[in-house]
């Protein structure tokens, strides 16, 4: 038996002081039980690099006082009674249950799980499976691209050399991030140099070190209202103060942004989540002009934007930043899967040093086999066929879930639509509240979201929120489509005489 015994020349107490005071913290805290073995003074000794003599002199002194007891020709073992002084010790407040344990910094708000139904879950309250799940941000299982990726994990693996044995880059595999500054300037407009991109584990870990970065005790977090919970509740958990902005229809309303200083604005601009809108040119540029003004950084978050289904896409807000205010968001989580949690950020360059040492000092880099397979498939060529071939699936899957609501619930238009993987209806008057209809739906395997099972955050207690659901429709076949919506149509109307439920435009709840 080995004990995890280390000791130190420097330092005022001796290597006898020392042995005896690990193995009676391990005792006390209960790592060692009563009638343990102790490894042999012999082995002791050569464990931990001391002499001989002062493993026994430990000894003798942990037995003196009760801890350990020998048995001739046996060995040496933990007492079965712990003496009384070091019992008044624990009762005195070393009882693990009697530390009063510090709070964090900011209590964690009460998080709801971003993802309420498991994927291996997807299940009604009666217990069957659900047979379509409407939940959001879901890639269709079936788009995976299997193949290419398999060739290219096995291919990397047959020539892993030190990839898997060495700690690597903390800021990614390089290829990797030529490969995303190769796809991001055609693709979003975005100039950016590999070395100011930085490989997370999806935009989740980019939060994470975004708001290390540049959030302290009461920083001012400008969000958009109803806004991505994800991030909202990284923000307020490192210390942040939210300040939610309206949206309307063309995005982020910047008349509204408040006159702070070194604020952080969380924001979604292509695909505003969950209300689908896109942020105007015209406010793009007030938005970058405000943050140079107000010494702000913006956290741009492009989760989804691979998907437009309408008009080209409008370039990023990172790529019309002159002034180094944007820190760019990037996801592989919906265009790919997000079981590869893989994403990145594109840091302004006065950032990327301090950045980079946060990303090593959190969790050393992202995995190697993923990384290499995902630069491969990247300069292949593959990546960008699949992209194409993803587009036009949920661009079909998209037009179905449209045929379908207006079919059921007649015509409208519909928010959030044009891009994505998702859509919003308003429900009207005399419909019950997205509440009632996700029960009743669920009731009959159908799944689908409020705001607030979505992972949106709405801030006020209007009921607007409550009048909307958002409909993922990526994972979902045009049949399942189809069927389920119909379904829901009979749930909320049996008569076929309810009020219509009409697609709604972030516009037209603004002006409500
Ligand atoms: C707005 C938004 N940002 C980010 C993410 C999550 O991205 P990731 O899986 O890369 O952490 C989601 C997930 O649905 C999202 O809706």
């Amino acid at each position: 038996m080995q004990l995890p015994i280390v000791v130190s020349e420097v330092g005022s107490s001796t290597l006898q002081d020392q042995i005896f005071e690990q193995i009676r913290a391990m005792i006390l805290d209960g790592q060692l039980k009563a009638e343990d073995p102790l490894p042999a003074t012999r082995d002791l000794s050569a464990q931990a690099g001391v002499s001989r003599n002062t493993a026994v002199l430990a000894y003798e002194r942990l037995i003196a006082e009760g801890y350990l007891y020998t048995r001739p020709h046996v060995g040496t073992f933990v007492a079965s009674e712990i003496p009384e002084d070091a019992l008044s010790v624990l009762r005195n407040g070393h009882e693990p249950g009697a530390i009063e344990h510090r709070l964090p910094r900011t209590p964690c708000p009460s998080i709801r799980l971003q993802h309420p139904r498991d994927a291996h879950q997807l299940v009604s309250p009666h217990g069957s499976r659900l047979t379509a799940d409407f939940w959001v941000g879901r890639p269709d299982p079936a788009s995976f691209p299997t193949k290419a990726w398999s060739k290219h994990i096995w291919r990397r693996l047959q020539s892993a050399g030190t990839g898997l044995t060495e700690y690597g880059n903390p800021a990614g595999l390089l290829e990797l991030r030529q490969a995303i500054a190769d796809h991001l300037g055609p693709a979003r407009g975005i100039i950016a140099d590999p070395d100011q991109i930085i490989i997370v584990g999806g935009c989740q870990d980019g939060f994470n070190l975004i708001s290390r970065l540049l959030i302290e005790q009461g920083t001012p977090a400008i969000v958009e209202n109803p806004c991505y919970q994800g991030a909202a509740y990284v923000l307020q958990c490192h210390g942040a103060t939210l300040h939610p902005v309206p949206v309307d229809r063309e995005g982020l309303d910047v008349s509204q942004l408040p006159g702070m200083r070194r604020a952080v604005v969380y924001i979604t601009p292509s695909h505003q989540y969950p209300m689908g809108v896109t942020l105007s040119l015209p406010r793009r540029i007030t938005l970058l002009s405000w943050a140079t003004e107000n010494d702000a950084y913006i956290i741009e978050d492009d989760y989804d934007s691979d998907f437009r289904f309408v008009g080209s896409p409008l370039t990023a807000l990172k790529g019309l930043d002159r002034r180094d205010r944007v820190l760019y968001l990037g996801t592989f989580s919906k265009c790919m899967g997000p079981g590869l949690r893989l994403g990145y950020i594109v840091v302004p360059p006065p950032l990327s040093d301090v950045a980079k040492r946060l990303k090593a000092l959190m969790s050393n880099g992202q995995a190697w086999l993923e990384q290499a397979a995902m630069a491969d498939f990247m300069s292949s060529g593959g990546y960008q066929r699949h992209l194409r071939r993803v587009r036009q699936l949920y661009l079909e899957k998209r037009d179905a879930l449209i045929a379908a609501l207006d079919e059921n619930f007649g015509p409208g238009t519909v928010s959030g639509a044009d891009g994505g993987m998702h859509l919003v209806c308003r429900i009207p008057d005399g419909l019950p509240n997205v509440d009632e209809i996700e029960r009743r739906a669920l009731s009959k395997g159908i799944g689908v979201c409020s705001f607030s099972s979505g992972a949106a955050l709405y801030f006020g207690d209007d009921d607007g929120q409550r009048r909307h659901l958002v409909l993922g429709y990526a994972a979902l076949t045009p049949k399942q489509i189809k069927k389920s919506i119909s379904q829901l149509a009979g749930l909320l109307s049996p008569n076929s005489h309810a009020p219509k439920m009409v697609a709604s435009s972030a516009a037209s709840e603004a002006e409500a």
